[in-house]
């Protein structure tokens, strides 16, 4: 039997995707996004986001199946976020998802954003290797996880205790006066800047804080330290060096990821390493984790920069692993959660097996 054709749907924050995967294969990943309608706050508007997801979801849905070449009687099974996100636009691609659904009369996985960052690797380099260490760095997590099975198995190393990594780099960005979202626009500053400029604090690292926060990380103290640096620069009228800061800025994040992923490595016998996640499409992280991991003798997984910020392919690839395995769908009944956490893989599990009807 040829594995399942899964619809997936992603609307947590300010993109709308649709994608469509068999097995783990990549059919179809169309998204829309609202963010230049955010620019100008300087940061995602969830009532803005949630109207924008209204009007994209159906747009997006017919232009992911004709990418694909095929029609909604094609597709087995529908994945959707469930969380975590935010709430509104978490609502508008459950409800779609639903509808889907329940009028094509297939199953829906409500699945975990978190957990299709890192499953999405499958459609770059097949079925993930188990158990890996997953790190996943976004908007709004920074994380290590240990991945025994990305469809049921998945356990917290460790966490930020504050700001996420790519929340550090759209703060620092919007300091030195870059627009929104500031990941992509400090990778591409960074590479005309000294790294070893300034010497910004690696949060996290000194001996004490090895024992107790071994596998977190903390960003706020960084950001903080940066913006003391660039105002004491402007209060003496001096120019600020903007390259040389976001570069140095940028070494400190990534200085103390790829360390952190390392040492959960070593720390749990574990010879692979998945990143996923938007702060994965980063120059610097990628170079940097693929030199420390070669050294180390650990195999490096990161997909392509398109795959790692949001979009519904990475859902897709979630909800076919989760059908080809044969894991139990959703409750029709179930709802959204915005802080869902990166433990459970799939809501509202219906109890015995698969999807009745
Ligand atoms: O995973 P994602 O698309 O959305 C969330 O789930 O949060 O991640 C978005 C985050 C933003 O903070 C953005 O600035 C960051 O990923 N980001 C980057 C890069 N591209 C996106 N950070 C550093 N370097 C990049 N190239
Ligand atoms: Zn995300």
């Amino acid at each position: 039997m040829s594995p399942a054709i899964v619809m997936g749907i992603e609307t947590s924050c300010d993109e709308t995707g649709v994608g469509i995967v068999q097995g783990t294969e990549l059919l179809a990943d169309a998204v829309a996004s609202s963010i230049e309608e955010h620019a100008r706050f300087g940061g995602v508007v969830p009532e803005v986001a949630s109207r924008a997801h209204l009007e994209a979801m159906t747009p997006t849905i017919h232009r992911a199946l004709a990418d694909a070449r095929l029609t909604l009687g094609d597709v087995d099974a529908i994945a959707v976020t469930a969380g975590p996100g935010l709430m509104g636009a978490l609502l508008v691609g459950v409800a779609a998802a639903k509808g889907y659904a329940f009028s094509l009369d297939v199953p829906v996985f409500g699945v975990n954003h978190l957990a299709a960052h890192v499953a999405v690797d499958r459609l770059e380099h097949g079925p993930l290797p188990q158990p890996a260490v997953a790190l996943l760095v976004s908007g709004g997590h920074s994380s290590i996880l240990r991945v025994d099975d990305i469809t049921h198995d998945v356990t917290a190393l460790g966490a930020t205790i504050d700001d996420a990594a790519g929340e550090a780099f759209d703060k620092v960005a919007r300091l030195l006066g870059l627009p929104f979202p500031g990941g992509p626009q400090i990778d591409l500053l960074a590479k005309g800047g000294r790294a070893d400029a300034i010497n910004f604090p690696r949060g996290l690292t000194a001996a004490h804080d090895l024992q107790n926060h071994r596998h977190d990380f903390s960003f706020s103290g960084l950001k903080t330290s940066v913006a003391r640096w660039v105002q004491s620069r402007q209060r003496e009228g001096i120019e600020v060096p903007i390259a040389d800061v976001a570069a140095s800025f940028q070494e400190a994040v990534i200085d103390v990821l790829s360390r952190k992923a390392v040492q959960a490595c070593r720390d749990e016998g574990i010879e692979h390493l998945v990143v996923g996640g938007g702060v994965a499409a980063n120059s610097r992280l990628r170079a940097e984790l693929a030199a420390r991991c070669s050294d180390h003798g650990i195999m490096l997984r990161v997909p392509r920069p398109a795959l790692c910020t949001d979009n519904g392919a990475m859902v897709a690839a979630l909800g076919a692993a989760l059908a080809d395995s044969g894991k139990s769908a959703s409750e029709l009944s179930f709802t959204t959660s915005s802080g869902l956490p990166v433990t459970q893989v799939v809501v509202n599990q219906m109890r015995f097996g698969q999807h009745g009807g």
